[in-house]
């Protein structure tokens, strides 16, 4: 009989931690969770039971905690890789609390490298598009220069990425990829599982389906004056399950020796899509009438990026699969869903 492959998923209740989770059991590892639920719920523990039947490994535990996080390490000895989304992750929150998010953020991921540094082990870390600030060339390719961050939360994805090349560059143990995640939206087929916005959605999609439920009133777009075929701002929108797929190709792929050291592959769709767009997809797969008014353009909003993806199709052997329709129902679905079965 096989021996399962244990994995680590930092951040494993959060929206992309959740799916990483179960395409995991769909693939044959043996995912733990580890995660502090500062943003997100115990009960994804349930609904990730509903999708899979597997009641996966859950420990309450706050990377930040040095010593905890190196007894954690210490106590399993099988874990052979780690997926590390645990971060804050809120714009806005970060330029006023930029300390809260260097703490937090530069801790964890320290610490945890430090706990693994004795042992193999294959490491896969979320990063961001954000790293590329507006790129002069599209689709943006991973050796386009890495912009001064725009917010202290876009500056620890940046640092992260330097932390960790550094780590694997002299670590005998470590191999690291990294990946730069687009913008991850929709929700899991079942609609079981989704993302579960803290207060105000900042975010585009969960803004709308929020809107459409009748949570928020009206949506504003961010500017209709921007040099774009319809003047609004354009994105690389990629389905959260082909995303969570990826961190599986990742996984492989680091297995299987073909990155050595240290590596950066987009994850996007490789099309960009403008916030009008998205609005008009949405509006055809729901049957609902958004209510939405354009407004001033958003400080530090870029104005257009999608990725070259050909790297992580040549060396990850993975390509989005789901296109914005499949995005904005899911993301329907997972909205209807928690009229009847809210998740605090
Ligand atoms: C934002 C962050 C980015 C982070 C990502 C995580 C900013 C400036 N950037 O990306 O660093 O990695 O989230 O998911 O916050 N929009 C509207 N109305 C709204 C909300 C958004 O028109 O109510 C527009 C925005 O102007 C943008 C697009 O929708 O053009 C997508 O916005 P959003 O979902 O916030 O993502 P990003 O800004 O691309």
């Amino acid at each position: 009989m096989s021996v399962k492959k244990q994995i680590l998923v930092t951040g494993g209740t959060g929206y992309i931690g959740s799916h990483t989770v179960v395409e995991l059991l769909a693939a044959g590892y043996e995912p733990i969770i580890v995660d502090n639920l500062s943003n997100s719920s115990a009960k994804i523990i349930d609904q990730i039971e509903k999708i899979t039947g597997v009641v996966p490994v859950f420990h309450h535990l706050d990377l930040c905690d040095e010593k905890a996080t190196r007894d954690f390490i210490d106590n399993h000895p099988a874990i052979s890789g780690v997926i590390h989304f645990a971060a804050f992750k809120a714009v806005g929150e970060s330029v006023a609390e930029p300390l809260k998010y260097y703490k937090n953020n530069f801790y964890s991921l320290t610490n945890l490298l430090t706990a693994c540094a004795e042992r193999p082990v294959n490491f896969v870390f979320s990063s961001s598009c954000t790293v590329y600030g507006q790129p002069n060339h599209l689709p943006v390719a991973e050796d386009a220069p890495v912009q001064p961050a725009e917010s202290p939360y876009g500056n620890t994805k940046q640092v992260a990425e330097e932390i960790l090349r550094d780590t694997a560059k002299v670590s005998k143990n470590l191999n690291i990829i990294s990946l730069r995640y687009f913008n991850p939206v929709g929700a899991h087929a079942s609609a079981l599982i989704g993302e579960l916005p803290l207060g105000i959605p900042q975010n585009l999609v969960p803004f709308i389906t929020q809107t459409a439920i009748g949570k928020r009133e009206s949506l504003t777009v961010f500017g209709d004056d921007y040099n774009t075929p319809d003047g609004s701002c354009i994105r690389d929108y990629i389905h959260v399950v082909d995303l969570a797929k990826a961190h599986v190709a990742s996984l492989r792929a680091l297995e299987l020796n073909k990155i050595s050291n240290y590596e950066v592959f987009n994850i996007g769709t490789g099309k960009g899509s403008s916030v009008l767009e998205v609005i008009k997809a949405f509006e055809r797969v729901s049957g609902e009438k958004l209510n939405y008014t354009i407004g001033s353009r958003r400080p530090g909003d870029i104005e257009q990026i999608w990725g070259e993806v050909k790297k992580a199709e040549q060396i990850l052997g993975w390509k989005a699969e789901l296109g914005l329709e499949d995005m904005m129902r899911s993301a329907w679905a997972w909205e209807e869903y928690l009229v009847e079965h809210p998740i605090v």
